[in-house]
């Protein structure tokens, strides 16, 4: 097993609400620093490789990692499943030893969660969990500094960069976001990040596809402790009622393909159009986002292309929340 101390990033209900956002405000302060002040890192992983061991296809989260570790002057070495035995060929506890062996970080896009477990468990370097079937926690790091954009942008200057002079504990608290979709990876990584912050969250899923029991009831736990709202409903109208923000997902997941007929019957009625947001009740000015990549089903062009969708400043967001994560691992060896 691995030596004691080291730090990973697999899922956020290993992190406390300090910690997620001291990694908030470090993308912030990222942000801010490339784009608005031109400034450079100072190259602190010169010398330093991040293996980015991929088994499903990826355009955001890898092009976000290879960016960011250019930026900190590292070198960004990517590992496809062609290119590697991940999991085929040689075990997974072998693989994470070998490769742990030569490089200073991992970050790996799985299948099922257990396999980034199995990597974390006997890696000697910090391994980063960058999609499971589980949770997918870089993607909620990037909706939570988009919101906080959002919302602490309005009414002043959304053209100015302000986001870095508050900190998101004063702009994220007492959000109402719905969910409207499938119970994922995305589900659970809000469902596992949400209640800490007091984020309230209106959950709508096509009965067959609600979230993991055990994921509710942590997030229930969390809830309990910070006076958050979680609510449950398989109606896309009642979750998004007095919502500030409505979020969704693709119905088809990578390796879902052969389950799309049925998926697009059950999900019927689960299209985030604006008649749907307002017979259900979403407060006049909520905000759309989307992890991407996006299909035609879950969302209206309407709304996808609308001033109410951020979704394309999410994607940006990736960069900045996934360099916060490497820097905090690599660099300063900590949240
Ligand atoms: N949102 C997301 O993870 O996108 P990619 O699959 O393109 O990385």
């Amino acid at each position: 097993p691995a030596p004691p101390g080291i730090p990973h990033y697999l899922t956020h209900a290993d992190l406390s609400a300090k910690e997620i956002y001291n990694l908030l405000t470090l993308a912030i302060q990222h942000k801010h620093n490339v784009k608005y002040l031109n400034k450079s890192s100072g190259a602190p992983l010169a010398g330093k490789t991040l293996a980015i061991m991929f088994s499903k296809r990826s355009t955001r989260t890898r092009v976000a990692t290879e960016s960011a570790v250019a930026y900190l002057g590292g070198q960004p070495m990517f590992l496809g499943s062609q290119d590697i035995q991940l999991g085929v060929n040689e075990s997974l506890l072998d693989t994470s030893k070998v490769v742990s062996s030569m490089v200073d970080g991992i970050m790996a896009r799985v299948g099922s969660h257990s396999d980034i477990e199995t990597l974390a468990k006997y890696s000697t370097v910090p391994v980063i969990n960058a999609l499971s079937d589980k949770y997918h926690p870089t993607q909620i790091l990037a909706d939570l500094m988009t919101l906080h954009e959002i919302y602490v942008s309005q009414p002043s200057s959304p053209s100015s960069y302000v986001a870095h002079q508050t900190h998101p504990s004063k702009t994220l608290p007492g959000l109402r976001v719905a969910w409207v979709g499938d119970g994922n990876n995305i589900l659970h990584s809000m469902l596992a990040t949400f209640p800490k912050l007091g984020v309230h969250l209106n959950v709508a899923t096509p009965r067959g596809y609600e979230p993991s029991e055990e994921i509710v009831r942590y997030a229930q736990t969390e809830a309990g402790k910070t006076n958050t709202e979680l609510k449950f409903s398989f109606d896309p109208k009642d979750a998004v009622k007095d919502a500030d923000v409505i979020v969704t997902d693709t119905w088809i997941s990578m390796g879902q393909e052969s389950e799309k007929a049925q998926r697009i019957k059950d999900f019927t009625g689960y299209r985030v159009t604006s008649q749907m947001a307002k017979e259900g009740g979403a407060k006049s000015d909520w905000k759309f986002l989307h992890c991407l990549p996006r299909k035609q089903e879950e969302v209206s062009d309407e709304v996808f292309y609308s001033p109410r969708s951020f979704v394309f400043q999410e994607a940006e967001n990736r960069k900045w929340t996934i360099l916060a994560v490497i820097d905090a691992l690599l660099v300063k060896k900590g949240f």
